[in-house]
């Protein structure tokens, strides 16, 4: 129709003649006829088309009700008003309502949030969810939110998490040195040159973004060798603006459940908003770069070609690359990926852990002694070997102790992918979303020892639970066979990085307080309190 438009406007211009004028206002009518036509013969096939699906939808739902009052079921908390259910306690008041949920109705219950009911689970039954992957899945639960695969269309059949295993984890020893000399100079570059050549102290608002970009640095070079700002920024922000699909509320699921990712899919396949384009764009640029530099000079060089030694290197040697026809498109979504994993969770872990000892200034000094002891094993740049991340004792259990009160009511969200009966004999259908309430985990005292929910950071130092060592008592990284296998790389650059600041500054919060977590929900990010950071005298 706007063709027919312009197309008539163009003419009009030329000839203001009133025989093509009237020529055009008869084509007009038939124009017109033509499309009351087509409006009724579509409208007929919609009103087909909606009732057939209808039919459909009430006939599943029907046998899923039938298939599911078979079931001897979770009890679902009363609740007053209909559609919108719990969802408003659940957002708004998360720790107390769970916690009287729990009181009512035992270990395992349902609750209605956002038009779906979903089952928590309490610390008896948390492992059953986290041992049995062929009940429950993190991955389809996290991709019934979340449109990844539009997003990133292009990733390929090959597993990213097959290649992180294949040549990044193996090689965390090679790979500790390459991670100080570019983490220290990226903290240098984002903390010192604020603070300048002043002792003066200074005021650092909201750390998180600051954090993203030092975290991703070494990330990045272990990825993919060289890179520059741009790159930088590509992999600290990647994952917060690809986040807006996780923020946004799902109000459309109180219409129909997952009709919000349906949306939103539809809105990136349309083109209408695709936030991981400007990054796919950035990366293969890059890779491209890089690839073509490497190829040259292989071909120039010969055997005395030097390898770079990195995730990109290994990708282009592994069998089945064609370096006369390489896919840019799927070696970049390939990345992307990895950094939805890697940036924002090690950002938060190291945001929580610099923000819980801003916030408790008086266990400075003993982590400082350690740090300075473990120091005299560091070469003359400041390098450490990678046996010394062992002997810091102390500041692996302060870690440990900040993942573990990371803050979260419930997490861990998991699809059933066929009816499970828990130990108890309550039973869970296909489909149903289950979380693990992992705040009841933390105030268990048999399991976390006196004062669960108070910070005590050296409570794990002889109990020989590392900050990486996943438990019953401590899910930060999920279990079972789905564990994070990025969690020594993540608490190896933590440990890094603290050591670094703790040697080289001071520092507190603005307000002289602990800086309690940022409530989302019944999840918890790292606090945006301002932080005093201060050069340390020696
Ligand atoms: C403090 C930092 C991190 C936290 C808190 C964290 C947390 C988690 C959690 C909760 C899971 C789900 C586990 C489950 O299903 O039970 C997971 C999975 C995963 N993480 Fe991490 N992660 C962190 C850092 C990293 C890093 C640095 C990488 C990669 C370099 C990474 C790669 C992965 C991968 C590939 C999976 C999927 C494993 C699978 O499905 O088999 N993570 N992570």
């Amino acid at each position: 129709m706007a063709n027919i438009v312009w197309k008539r406007s163009l003419l009009c211009a030329f000839f203001s003649n009133a025989k093509i004028q009237s020529v055009i206002s008869k084509r007009n009518i038939y124009i017109k006829e033509y499309f009351t036509n087509l409006i009724c013969l579509s409208h007929q096939k919609m009103y087909q088309t909606i009732i057939l699906g209808s039919i459909l939808l009430i006939s599943l739902y029907i046998s899923k009700r039938i298939r599911e009052t078979k079931l001897n079921m979770p009890p679902l908390a009363r609740y007053k008003i209909p559609i919108i259910g719990h969802t408003y306690s659940y957002i708004f008041n998360s720790e107390e309502f769970i916690k009287q949920c729990k009181k009512e109705y035992g270990d395992i219950f349902s609750i209605y949030v956002w038009g779906r009911v979903r089952t928590i689970v309490g610390k008896e039954y948390a492992q059953e969810i986290l041992s049995k992957d062929d009940t429950f899945s993190f991955f389809v639960a996290f991709r019934k939110r979340f449109p990844g695969d539009v997003l990133l269309k292009n990733l390929g059949a090959i597993s990213p998490i097959k290649l992180l295993k294949e040549h990044v984890f193996p090689k965390l020893n090679f790979y500790s040195e390459r991670m100080q000399k570019s983490l220290h100079p990226a903290t240098q570059k984002y903390i010192d040159i604020d603070i300048g050549d002043h002792d003066e102290p200074k005021v650092f608002n909201n750390m998180y973004y600051l954090m993203a970009r030092i975290i991703s640095t070494p990330i990045a070079n272990i990825l993919i060798g060289e890179v520059n700002d741009e790159i930088i920024t590509t992999f600290a922000e990647f994952t917060r603006d690809l986040s807006i699909f996780l923020i946004i509320p799902p109000f459309l699921d109180f219409i129909y459940p997952g009709l919000q990712n349906y949306v939103n899919r539809i809105v990136i396949k349309s083109g209408l908003y695709n936030p991981a384009i400007k990054h796919q764009d950035i990366l293969i640029k890059h890779i491209k770069k890089q690839a073509c530099k490497r190829l040259q000079e292989k071909e120039k060089y010969g055997d005395s070609w030097k390898r770079p030694d990195d995730f990109l290197q290994d990708i282009m040697e592994q069998d089945g690359f064609d370096s006369n026809n390489v896919d840019y498109s799927s070696l970049a979504d390939r990345i992307c990926s990895l950094l939805f994993a890697a940036i924002h969770t090690t950002t938060g872990g190291c945001a929580n852990a610099f923000m819980d000892l801003a916030s408790r200034p008086q266990y400075m000094q003993e982590l400082y002694e350690e740090q300075l002891e473990v120091h005299k094993e560091a070469d003359e740049d400041g390098i450490l070997p990678f046996e010394a991340l062992n002997k810091m004792k102390k500041l692996d259990s302060f870690i440990r102790e900040s993942l573990r009160l990371t803050g979260h009511i419930v997490a861990l969200e998991h699809a059933v992918l066929k009816d499970h009966t828990f130990l108890n004999g309550l039973q869970v259908p296909k489909d149903r979303l289950v979380y693990v309430y992992v705040d009841d985990v933390n105030q268990d005292e048999s399991l976390q020892g006196p004062n669960p929910k108070s910070f005590e950071p050296f409570r794990h130092v002889d109990a020989n639970a590392l900050a990486s060592k996943i438990g019953k008592n401590y899910m930060p990284f999920g279990g079972g066979k789905h564990a994070c296998p990025g969690r020594y790389f993540a608490i190896n650059e933590i440990k890094f990085f603290m050591h670094n600041v703790i040697l080289k500054y001071n520092f507190r919060t603005a307000s002289g307080k602990v800086e309690e977590r940022r409530r989302v929900g019944p999840l918890a990010l790292p606090s945006s309190g301002a932080i005093i950071i201060e050069k340390r005298v020696k």
